[in-house]
Parts: C-alpha cells; structure tokens; sequence
C-alpha cells in the first residue's frame, strides 16, 4: 500500500518532531526490512533536502550498502575506515562539520561537505549504520545528533 509523508514545516526541530510518527505509521504493518530503509532513507531526504541519506548494513566484518537515496556510492566499508567505520567500531554518533578534515573520511561524492553517522545498535551489537551527507559545511548539530539517535533506536526494535 502508499502511503504520502505530510513533509513537515518549521524548524528542523519541529520538522524531525513532525517526522518521526509519520515514519512509524509510514513502517507500520509492513516487516520487509528492505522497504522500510528504503522509504524511511526516502522521507529523511525529502524532509530536510540532504544529499545523500542511507544505510550500511553488517555482514561479515565490513559495512555493506543498503537501501539508500542519493548518488551512487561505495558499496563496501571495513571496521573503522571512513566515518561509517568508526561510527561502527567505536559504537557511537560521530558528527563531521568538514569532511575534508576528518582523517580517513571516504568520499563517495566530491560534493558532499558534512556528515553525520549513527549506529544502529541492537541488544549491544552495531548492526548497521544510517549515513547522512549535506552539500554544507556543519550541517549537522545536536538536534540532528538527538533526533536521528531517536529515529535509529526505534528502528532496531523493527529489525
Ligand atoms: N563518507 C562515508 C562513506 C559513505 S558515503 O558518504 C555515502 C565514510 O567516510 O564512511
């Protein structure tokens, strides 16, 4: 079945306050992880026009591409390479106002300028990670940090 996202008005806090049940009732009734990511990835970069939104999955010993929106990207990340690596290895949100400094970054796309990763932690285990780029220097802030962590540990209880 479709469903539409109202996008929501206002300040980012409020856009991510309007967001988040919409996002619940967007998943509700449907249990393919896949198409989940896939449309929650979708509402994110429509909401907040990111560049790049996304998930990393955990198989093996590397991060592997999920469903995604934006560019095409890399589709294979090791255990504390790039921020999507570290955010895996040390279990927590790391949050880059300038990607071009953060040692060992992997650009997938010249154009994106800032980034935020969250780990998907389930039971104690990082199971995945959700990447988001901006075109912007220092997109990304505490709200982003507390919302999407928010996001991320409600998704791990429909995993
Ligand atoms: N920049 C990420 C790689 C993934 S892409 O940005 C989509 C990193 O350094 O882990």
């Amino acid at each position: 079945m479709s469903k539409e996202i109202a996008l929501s008005q206002g300040t980012k806090k409020e856009k991510y306050e309007g967001l988040l049940p919409q996002l619940i009732s967007l998943v509700e009734g449907e249990s393919d992880a896949t198409a989940n990511l896939a449309n929650i990835s979708a509402a994110l970069k429509e909401t907040f026009s990111f560049f790049w939104v996304g998930f990393y999955l955990v198989k093996g010993d590397e991060l592997v591409l999920g469903p995604f929106q934006g560019t095409i990207a890399c589709t294979r990340i090791k255990k504390g390479k790039g921020v999507c690596g570290k955010a895996w290895e040390e279990k927590k949100i790391i949050l880059v106002e300038d990607v071009s400094v953060f040692p060992g970054h992997i650009a997938c796309s010249s154009i994106s300028k800032s980034e935020i990763v969250v780990p998907l932690i389930q039971n104690g285990i990082v199971i995945g990670v959700l990447d988001v780029d901006s075109e912007e220097l220092a997109n990304f802030d505490a709200t982003d940090s507390q919302h999407l962590e928010e996001l991320c540990s409600w998704l791990v209880t429909i995993l």
